[in-house]
């Protein structure tokens, strides 16, 4: 009787690491998922290898073909992008330098396959000419880190070490800002009852929201069926390492005269419409730290659920009442597996010149 698997691939267990393995905070030479059975075959493995890995020639006793989903590699010459289908017989060596975006890729095998390499590494994904480049403890390049960034909700009960915190918002003061105003201030809330405090008012604020939201519930979970709403990032809060909470001060953030009014109780609102707001100076900020973060093996989430009890957690922070709070990053060790993120490819959102002009990638 034949086998049938039907299994999503974000869900499929990780081989040989992973970006987000279990027990293995980062794993440089990448990793994949692999759906079928690895010893009898056939098996379909989604492969994420990081941007600059270069894969030494090698061989393997069993026929392939590999299907590149996103980025690329350039394997005996050939620059070989997505929607690239690669078939290798067996016994043909080859090697291959994966594009600075990193690469993931289909790979499908009738079964595991021996390995002979050629030259002197013994590992395929491992070249020795260039240990630094794939040696463990190696920070990401820029575009392995964009690449890898993924929104974690699930946190283990564990703290980021203050050396760390400390890298990680020097990467945010070090964003661009609107006229270099640099009008953030961080509260970095680590203490467990202060989270505990938050927890309960956003516990409170999302009991009702799912009613209220405009989205349809399709579209409330990712392409792998992952719900995009907060509610697994509110039951991590308490746990979760420490969360920057980014406020943005007048004192250096107004530009304008007349720009804001203030109300009895002490909070400003706005009397001039300003060209991208108090956001487009503080988001800047948080994505740099997210970048750091995840160089560093931290996790995290953006987010702005915060605004829901914003007067509620001022208070709690001790906020001014004249400073916003406009969102929070939230930093920590991931308890879930995660795999490459999904996002529109580059043709369905850029056009050339003038809008509706197909933008044609380079060759
Ligand atoms: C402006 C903005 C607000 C967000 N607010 C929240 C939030 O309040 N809660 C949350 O869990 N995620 C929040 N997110 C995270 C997004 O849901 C996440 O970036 C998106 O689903 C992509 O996730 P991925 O990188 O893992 O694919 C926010 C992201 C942005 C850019």
């Amino acid at each position: 009787m034949g086998r049938t698997i039907v299994q999503h691939v974000d869900e499929a267990p990780w081989v040989r690491g992973g970006p987000r393995a279990e027990g293995v905070e980062k794993h440089p030479e990448g990793g994949g998922q692999l759906v079928g059975d690895l010893e009898r075959g056939p098996w379909v493995h989604v492969n994420w290898l990081p941007g600059g890995l270069v894969a030494p020639p090698h061989q393997h006793d069993k026929d392939e073909v590999i299907f590149i989903l996103e980025g690329g590699l350039t394997l005996g010459g050939r620059r070989c992008g997505p929607g690239t289908v690669v078939y290798l017989e067996r016994e043909t060596p080859y090697g291959f330098t994966v594009w600075d975006e990193g690469v993931r890729f289909l790979n499908v095998r009738p079964g595991r396959a021996a390995i002979e390499m050629h030259g002197t590494s013994r590992d395929p994904y491992r070249a020795p000419a260039e240990p630094a480049a794939a040696g463990a403890g190696r920070e990401p390049g820029v575009f392995e880190a964009i690449h890898g960034l993924r929104a974690v909700r699930r946190y283990e009960d564990r703290p980021v070490p203050a050396e760390h915190l400390e890298r990680i918002l020097r990467a945010g003061t070090m964003a661009c800002s609107s006229g270099n105003t640099q009008p953030w201030d961080f509260v970095v809330v680590t203490g467990r009852e202060t989270k505990q405090r938050i927890q309960a008012q956003m516990r409170e604020a999302f009991r009702t929201i799912d009613a209220e939201r405009a989205q349809a519930p399709e579209a409330l979970v990712d392409g792998a069926g992952r719900p995009v709403t907060g509610h697994a990032a509110i039951e991590s809060l308490d746990r979760v390492g420490a969360i920057v909470v980014v406020c943005w001060n007048p004192d250096r953030g107004i530009r304008m005269k007349n720009e804001y009014a203030e109300n009895p109780d002490g909070t400003l609102r706005e009397t001039r419409h300003v060209p991208g707001g108090r956001g487009s100076s503080l988001f800047p900020a948080c994505q740099n730290m997210m970048l750091a973060a995840h160089a560093l093996g931290v996790a995290s989430l953006f987010t702005t659920f915060f605004g829901l009890r914003a007067r509620e957690i001022k208070q709690i922070l001790g906020i001014p009442p004249r400073v916003f709070m406009e969102c929070a990053v939230f930093l920590g060790y991931g308890a879930e597996q995660l795999g490459a993120a999904r996002r529109r490819p580059v043709s369905e959102v850029a056009h050339a010149d003038r809008w509706g002009e197909p933008w044609r990638p380079a060759p």
